[in-house]
């Protein structure tokens, strides 16, 4: 039943920046199902930002894909032209951002851009407005007319980033990629948009990758759950597993320091990361480390049940 949409293989990146190369994503693989909802969660540096980049061919040029793969129904998006990027993107692979004033152009009123999106399907006059009208009432925005004459700096954020998901499901592409999409907004607006991209995903089948560094709001929103640390895929598995029984260490950590509400993490625990480090990359921080190993090689990923775990720790557990 299940079928890849999106297949991540050994995928490594980094930036090259003034003061030198910038790691960031080690060997990291993964599969997204069609009609899935996954969450990819890790702190700040882990690399989110730049795997949904790369899965969007959206990435910043400064970046370098040194190897792997990324499969769409097959097609590697790496290999692709920008012909053929341009083709898939907006009907197949669409991207909500995290601060919708970017995504948003200033001077155009909201209907006229929902409209733009419309035309590259050849919508055209009253039948774009009439759909463009449609889309504003999908993403549940109060009085869609006024809204199509506004200019977004009349929207609230909330509003801003449901034209954004409007104009990012317009041509009703296959995958929706979200990178912290509700960070930028009121907390009690952020359930609401998650809320917004579930009912997507359960109406019409939109298979979601949502970015977050919030493990809370990967759990309430995920059917699965992909946890990275330094560029790579530390746990992955169904969202009920991972939280209810983390097998990663920096997984289990992630859970224990879940804040409660209205908290927020301390900046302390955004500890830098080392993407190049030998060994595991949590070892240094890690209670479960094993000396001489963990910080030796680097572990690989193994399976446990559906569960995907690299931890050496795990590892001995499961494997002896
Ligand atoms: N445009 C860029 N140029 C240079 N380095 C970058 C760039 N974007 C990200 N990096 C670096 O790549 C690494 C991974 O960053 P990335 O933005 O993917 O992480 P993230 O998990 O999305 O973090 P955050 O939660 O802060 O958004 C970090 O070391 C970061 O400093
Ligand atoms: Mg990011």
């Amino acid at each position: 039943m299940n079928k890849a949409l999106l297949e991540v293989r050994d995928l490594s990146a980094g930036y090259i920046t003034r003061k030198g190369y910038v790691p960031a994503l080690r060997g990291v693989g993964l599969t997204i199902n069609e009609g899935e909802r996954v969450a990819v969660v890790g702190e700040s540096g882990s690399g989110k930002s730049t795997l949904a980049a790369i899965m969007t061919r959206l990435e910043p040029r400064n970046l370098v894909i040194e190897s792997g793969e990324v499969l769409y129904k097959g097609m590697n998006l790496l290999r692709m032209n920008g012909k053929e990027l341009r083709r898939l993107r907006g009907r197949e692979i669409a991207v909500v951002f995290q601060n919708p004033s970017e995504s948003l152009n200033p001077l155009l009123r909201v209907g006229d851009q929902v409209v733009e999106a419309l035309r590259l399907d050849g919508l055209r006059g009253r039948e774009a407005k009439a759909r463009a009208l449609d889309l504003l009432r999908r993403v549940r925005l109060p009085d869609p007319e006024r809204i199509y004459r506004s200019y977004p700096h009349e929207l609230s954020g909330g509003q801003k980033q449901r034209v954004a998901i409007a104009i990012a499901i317009a041509r009703s592409p296959k995958l929706l990629v979200a990178d912290e999409p509700t960070t930028a907004l009121d907390v009690s607006v952020q359930a609401k948009i998650l809320d917004l991209l579930i009912r997507l995903n359960e109406e019409e089948g939109t298979t979601e990758v949502l970015i977050t560094h919030d493990i809370g709001v990967a759990y309430d929103f995920a059917h699965r759950i992909i946890v990275m640390y330094a560029g790579r895929v530390v746990e992955e598995g169904p969202a009920e597993e991972v939280i209810r029984e983390p097998l990663h260490p920096y997984t289990k950590h992630l859970i224990k320091s879940l804040p409660k509400a209205g908290e927020l993490p301390s900046v302390e625990e955004r500890a830098l990361t080392a993407v190049a480090a030998k060994g595991c990359p949590y070892a240094p921080r890690c209670p479960a480390a094993i000396k001489g190993v963990c910080d030796a090689a680097d572990p690989q990923p193994i399976k446990v049940g559906e569960r995907v775990v690299a931890c050496h720790a795990v590892a001995r557990d499961f494997l002896g």
